[in-house]
């Protein structure tokens, strides 16, 4: 069994809209909602705990959803922080063993069956999963100038999707370590990686969008209304 924990803390600084970017409304719900929804949808996902920014006023105050137990925590200024203060926050009853998603709260339009993917692949894995898509555009390296001096291999390029699956306790220190190295971890797996340590990518589906912009809202109530 796993829990679940989602960073949402963000400010949406970037959307430019008064409400952060999680509590916007997507087909008729506030973001969040579809998130937490589709993380809890899976039988072996117990509960969720949402990483909040201080003092947020948004947060509906969901204390279950779907007979499932939704707890918050306080999050820091940077999303690292916030999954280190999720992870935290989990329930004692959540051994340092067990396997805990980690799933951006922008992230709308997961499918069940790549978090089913996901749960099944990672927790066969010695270290745990991600899901990730394969670099489709040809990639450019730039000089100083804005000018491209190269053409990188896309070949062994993937893009880091979430959920993502790991131990409790190791990504907790893994997390810690990074944060206390002053490094600049954008997401789980890299937090691992920094220790030698090899993820397994899984693939997901490339729909799997993290809403930035206003075009991404749209672009996710394109996808949610697509049959999935
Ligand atoms: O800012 P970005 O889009 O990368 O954020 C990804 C996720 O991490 C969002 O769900 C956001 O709310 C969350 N986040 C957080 N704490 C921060 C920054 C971002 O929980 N300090």
């Amino acid at each position: 069994m796993s829990w679940a924990v989602l960073p949402a803390a963000g400010r949406g600084l970037r959307f430019g809209a008064g409400l952060p970017k999680q509590y916007l409304e997507l087909a008729g719900r506030p973001l969040i909602e579809h998130s937490l929804r589709a993380v809890l949808d899976h039988d072996d996902v117990d509960g969720a705990m949402v990483v909040l920014a201080a003092g947020d006023r948004h947060w509906p105050g969901w204390r279950e959803i779907g007979g499932k137990p939704v707890l918050v925590c306080t999050g820091g200024a940077e999303r690292a922080e916030s999954v280190l203060a999720g992870l935290r926050a989990l329930p004692a009853t959540v051994s340092e063993d067990q396997w805990v998603l980690v799933h951006d709260a922008a992230r709308p339009c997961l499918r069940r069956a790549d978090l089913a993917r996901l749960l099944a692949v990672g927790r066969a894995d010695p270290v745990g999963a991600l899901l990730a898509a394969p670099v489709r555009d040809t990639l450019k390296r730039a000089d100083h100038l804005g000018k491209s001096q190269a053409t990188e291999p896309r070949e062994w390029l993937w893009r880091a999707l979430t959920p993502q699956l790991f131990r409790r306790g190791g990504l907790t220190r893994a997390l810690d370590a990074a944060l206390r190295a002053g490094v600049a971890v954008t997401d789980e797996a890299m937090a691992m990686e920094r220790l030698g340590l090899r993820p397994c990518l899984v693939e997901g589906a490339e729909d799997n969008i993290k809403v930035t912009t206003p075009a991404d809202l749209a672009l996710a109530e394109f996808i949610l209304g697509k049959d999935r």
